[in-house]
C-alpha cells in the first residue's frame, strides 16, 4: 500500500519563555485531528520538543497535498488561539502568512514528507529538534548512511552494499530549488565538502541505491531566509526509514552519541552541543542547549503503532552528561570566537547595528615606518 507520512512542526507559543507549549495547545490540535481521522487522514500523532509542537499524519494523498497542508495550518492556528488566550509567549511565532495559500512550505512551519510503498514491518524514526537549524542533521545523516563506525551494516549486510544517494539543497538560493545529487560511497568527499556548511548546504533527502526508495527526508526551511529578518530558529524535523535495506534503528541513533556542536542555543546565535532528550521535554540552560528527540514507530496500512521514545533509556543519560559538559565548556568563553555565530548568521540585528555605527569612528592613521640604526 502506498502511503504518505507528513510531519509538520511549528512554534506557536510557549510557557515561561521559549520553553515548552501548554498541554491545552496539543489538546486543541488533537481535537481537530480526531475529527479528520478516517476522513482526510488515516492516523496522527502529536508531540513536542522544547517550544515546538509536531503533528505527524498518515494519508494516501501524496506529498504536497493542499488539504493535508491546510489541515496542519489550521491545527497551528488552533494552538495559536489557545496560546493567545492563555497569554503565552510568542503566540503564533512561526505562522508567517496571514492566510493559507495552497502549500505550507514557505509559510513558516517546517515540514518533512515522504510517500512510501509500505513494507511489511515498516519502521520509521522521527527526529524533532529545538533551538537549532536543519543543517544540524547533516553530520548524523552523513555518519548513519556512510560510516561503518556507526553503521556496520554497510559492511555486514549485502542489502546496503550499493550505498545511498544524497540530495543536497543550497538553501541560500531562494529563487529556485538548487539541488545536487551525489552518490555514496564514491562521492563522500564531495558530500562532506558541501555539508560541512550547515547554514547553506542541507541534506534534504537520502535514497537507497539498492532499490531507489526514499530513506530519509529532512525539512529545509530557513525562516530568516523566508521572512528576511529574525523570526526564530528553524528547529528541524526529520523522518528516517529503518531496518532491512536501510540502517537499523540503532545505527540511525548512533551518531547522536557525538552531541556535536551545532548553531542555535541562546537567541539562535551561538554554538552548542546537540543534546539527545526525551520527548515533550523543555530546556534547561541558556535557552538550550540545542536539543533533539527521536521516536521510533511502525506503520501498517497507514496506522501508527505506539511511538517509542528512543532517547529515554538511561544509556542516553551518559550522553546528556557529555552534552552538558560540552555546553559548559563552550559557554566559558561567552561571546568570544567560535562560541558565537559569524555575523551573517546572528539571529538579531544588535551586533550589525553596532558595527555599522562604529564604522565612522575608525580613523586612518599612517603606518609606522621601520627605522634603521644610524652609524
Ligand atoms: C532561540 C530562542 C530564544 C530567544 C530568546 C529571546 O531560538 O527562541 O533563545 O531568542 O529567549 O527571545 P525574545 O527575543 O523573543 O525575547
Ligand atoms: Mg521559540
Ligand atoms: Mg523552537
Amino acid at each position: 500500500m502506498k502511503i504518505t507520512i507528513t510531519a509538520i512542526k511549528a512554534d506557536t507559543g510557549s510557557l515561561g519563555g521559549h520553553v515548552v507549549p501548554d498541554p491545552k495547545m496539543k489538546e486543541a490540535i488533537s481535537k481537530l485531528m480526531e475529527a479528520e481521522k478516517g476522513v482526510t487522514i488515516i492516523d496522527y500523532h502529536i508531540q513536542s520538543v522544547g517550544d515546538d509542537i509536531a503533528i505527524i499524519m498518515s494519508h494516501t494523498h501524496g506529498e504536497d497535498c493542499e488539504q493535508i497542508h491546510e489541515l496542519g495550518w489550521k491545527a497551528f492556528l488552533k494552538s495559536t488561539e489557545i496560546a493567545k488566550t492563555l497569554g503565552l509567549y510568542g503566540a503564533g511565532q512561526d505562522l508567517l502568512a496571514d492566510s493559507f495559500s495552497g502549500n505550507i512550505r514557505g509559510m513558516g512551519p517546517a515540514i518533512a514528507e515522504m510517500e512510501i510503498e509500505e513494507r511489511p514491518g515498516e519502521t520509521v524514526v522521527l527526529f524533532q529538534a529545538d533551538k537549532t537549524e536543519p543543517g544540524a542533521y547533516n553530520l548524523p545523516l552523513y555518519l548513519m548512511f556512510n560510516d561503518p563506525m556507526h553503521n556496520p551494516g554497510l559492511m555486514l549486510s549485502p542489502k546496503m552494499k550499493d550505498g545511498f544517494t544524497f540530495e543536497i539543497i543550497d538553501v541560500e538560493e531562494t529563487e529556485v530549488n538548487s539541488i545536487v545529487s551525489l552518490n555514496a560511497p564514491e562521492e563522500i568527499y564531495d558530500i562532506a565538502a558541501l555539508i560541512r556548511n550547515n547554514h547553506k548546504f542541507i541534506v534534504e533527502k537520502v535514497f537507497s541505491r539498492t532499490t531507489g526508495e526514499i530513506a530519509a527526508v529532512n525539512c529545509t526551511t530557513r525562516l530568516n531566509l523566508i521572512a528576511g529578518k529574525y523570526v526564530g530558529k528553524d528547529d528541524p524535523i526529520m523522518l528516517v526509514r529503518a531496518q532491512g535495506i536501510f540502517p537499523a534503528t540503532g545505527e540511525i541513533l548512533s551518531p547522536f552519541t557525538l552531541a556535536h556542536y551545532v548553531s542555535g542555543f541562546m537567541r539562535g546565535s551561538h554554538h552548542g552541543p546537540l543534546k539527545p532528550v526525551k520527548v515533550n521535554g523543555g530546556l534547561s540552560f541558556f535557552d538550550g542547549p540545542p536539543i533533539v528527540s527521536a521516536c521510533a514507530f511502525n506503520v501498517k496500512n497507514g496506522k501508527f503503532t505506539t511511538f517509542i521514545d528512543c532517547f529515554a533509556d538511561q544509556f542516553w543519560d551518559t550522553i546528556r552528561n557529555k552534552a552538558n559538559q560540552k555546553a559548559l565548556y563552550i559557554r566559558e568563553q561567552g561571546f568570544s570566537g567560535p562560541a558565537m555565530l559569524e555575523d551573517k548568521e546572528l539571529e538579531y540585528g544588535g551586533i550589525t547595528d553596532k558595527l555599522d555605527r562604529l564604522k565612522g569612528r575608525f580613523e586612518a592613521r599612517a603606518k609606522a615606518l621601520n627605522k634603521k640604526i644610524k652609524n
